[in-house]
């Protein structure tokens, strides 16, 4: 079954649903989606979204936080063209809805670890919510787009798959799609292939990303040839809520903005020792001193205290935070909250040029699941939402010149082929690899690294790939399988560009190479298919 549009959009956080917003006035837009259309990271985004917007900011200090934060290797001009976009962009959020918290005539801005300035516009802590509450209704009002729910993206097509060889310039045609209602796979053809999958947070065993974080875009596009960038820069949250049925809840960094201490179990502060930003250090710096603390101290957690804070305060900042822990029995007014780091946000991701275009051409990729140059070695707080949306503009801008194509006809694009694949009746094969590759990377690719550890991920990952190249194509294709696939795709991209880079930066730390060497790895690590 073939479905035609000029635009297909595989993702609804805030990237796919602004550039579908924006590409829906210039032609037919197919939004596709794994889940509910609400269901993606932008949703359970606390924090914000950094911009200056106060007399007392500077697009210069914002730049400069940036490049501290990113440790040697964001590049200059992404940073200075986001940061200085960045106030149009939010107007244009505001205008499509986005209600943010106001303080008398103005936003309110909050703080994060690494900015020297307030400038983080949020809805309390709910900022992703809000920001998906108001996109959602407009894309729902939108003629143009049309949505598909429960969709998940099997494979890229290019022109040089179809043609089984490679070809100086390849460009993209759509995608295979599986409708997971109906268990067929579809075949959605467009000028333009937008990829706004987010990240990839699911590799790991603990993440405080949604289930739906498997690297999907970055797995297609290495898989089609497009080249995949500093994927080593896993940024693992430092403060998820330790608790055994919480499922890796985020407490966001806005409450160390807000005044919170981190404390070892005996009430003893830490972070004076690690930074002179002390709690509001980057987040690189946090997250190894709270790995550094539980491993000395052979504790499960390290506590966050926001109790000296007036309580009413605390409740109304953080109606969302404080009412969740309670449901877990924790009053956060009354009581330190336990607390460990988990996979949140991947700094690398597939490479873009200027236009969000990546290496094949008419497939841009924005959001998460791209690598921009803006966030080097270490994302600063808050500015992952202001990227994407930047980012859609430029897509959107670059796009629309695509539009006068020629597309390839239809009958050159074949259907999915499945083959003599049958129904299978061993899920075991699927979780049992699933739950292994998660548990290999939190082991021996997470916030602290070894040559020998990343070796012997690489070599666990690489055993799993064949067991499931040989599964996927014997057995009729699952959302469960092709996520399975993916994590392990983006696995293997983690620990390889882990250890092409011999050296310690930013999320990278790798006792081996424990310094930041300026002179041989002030670069980025790249990662391309060979066919
Ligand atoms: C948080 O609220 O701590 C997350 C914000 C971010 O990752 O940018």
């Amino acid at each position: 079954m073939k479905l035609e549009s000029d635009f297909l959009v595989i993702g609804s956080g805030i990237a796919g649903l602004t550039f579908a917003l924006r590409a829906a006035r210039h032609g037919r837009v197919a939004l596709i989606t794994k889940r509910e259309i609400t269901e993606s990271a932008t949703n359970y985004a606390q924090g914000g979204i950094a911009s200056v917007f106060s007399q007392e900011d500077t697009f210069d200090a914002h730049c400069e936080d940036t490049m501290v934060a990113g440790a040697g290797i964001c590049h200059e001009d992404v940073v200075k063209m986001v940061v200085e976009e960045g106030p149009q962009i939010i107007r244009d959020l505001i205008e499509w809805g986005v209600q943010f918290t106001t303080s008398g005539e103005t936003y309110d801005l909050t703080r994060e670890g690494g900015h020297s300035k307030r400038r983080i516009l949020h809805a309390d802590d709910i900022t992703g919510r809000e920001i998906e509450r108001a996109l959602v209704a407009a894309v729902r009002a939108d003629a143009n787009i049309e949505m598909y729910e429960h969709h998940i993206a099997i494979d890229l097509i290019t022109e040089a798959k179809i043609a089984r060889k490679r070809l100086k310039t390849n460009r993209c045609l759509g995608a295979h799609v599986l409708d997971k209602n109906t268990g067929a796979v579809k075949t959605f053809t467009a000028k333009v292939t937008l990829l706004a999958t987010g990240g990839a947070g699911k590799v790991y065993l603990y993440t405080c990303n949604p289930d739906v974080a498997t690297g999907d875009g970055i797995a297609m596009a290495y898989r089609a040839g497009a080249s995949v960038a500093n994927m080593e820069f896993m940024q693992f949250h430092p403060t998820t809520l330790y608790h055994p049925n919480a499922k890796s809840f985020l407490i966001s960094e806005a409450v160390r903005g807000e005044g919170a201490i981190l404390r070892r179990r005996d009430g003893t502060p830490f972070m004076e020792r690690y930074h002179h930003l002390k709690d509001l250090a980057p987040r690189d710096i946090v997250a190894r001193a709270i790995d550094n603390e539980m491993k000395i101290h052979g504790d499960d957690c390290v506590y966050l205290d926001i109790t000296h804070e007036n309580p009413d305060s605390v409740r109304e900042r953080f109606p969302n935070i404080y009412q969740t822990c309670l449901e877990y029995g924790l009053d956060m007014t009354k009581q330190p909250l336990p607390v460990v780091p988990a996979a949140h946000y991947l700094c690398g991701g597939v490479m873009v040029d200027e236009h969000a275009e990546t290496d094949i051409a008419n497939l841009y990729a924005i959001g998460e699941v791209a690598f921009t140059g803006l966030h080097g070695a270490n994302r600063l707080a808050s500015n992952s939402l202001l990227e994407a949306a930047v980012y859609a503009n430029k897509a959107y801008e670059h796009a629309i010149t695509r539009l006068d194509t020629t597309p390839a006809p239809a009958e050159d694009i074949p259907d999915w082929d499945s083959g003599t694949a049958t129904n299978s009746d061993e899920m075991v094969v699927v979780s049992q690899n699933w739950d292994e590759v998660r548990r290999s990377m939190w082991n021996y690719v997470g916030i602290v690294r070894s040559t020998k550890r990343l070796e012997r991920a690489l070599r666990r990952i690489r055993l799993i790939q064949e067991e499931i190249e040989d599964y996927y194509w014997d057995f009729i294709i699952t959302s469960d399988l092709i996520e399975l696939r993916n994590i392990t795709t983006v696995a293997e991209l983690i620990v390889l560009c882990a250890l092409q880079r011999k050296e310690s930066r930013g999320l990278h730390y790798n006792i081996d190479f424990p310094e930041r060497d300026d002179t041989h790895w002030k670069k980025d690590s790249y990662i391309k298919k060979q066919f």
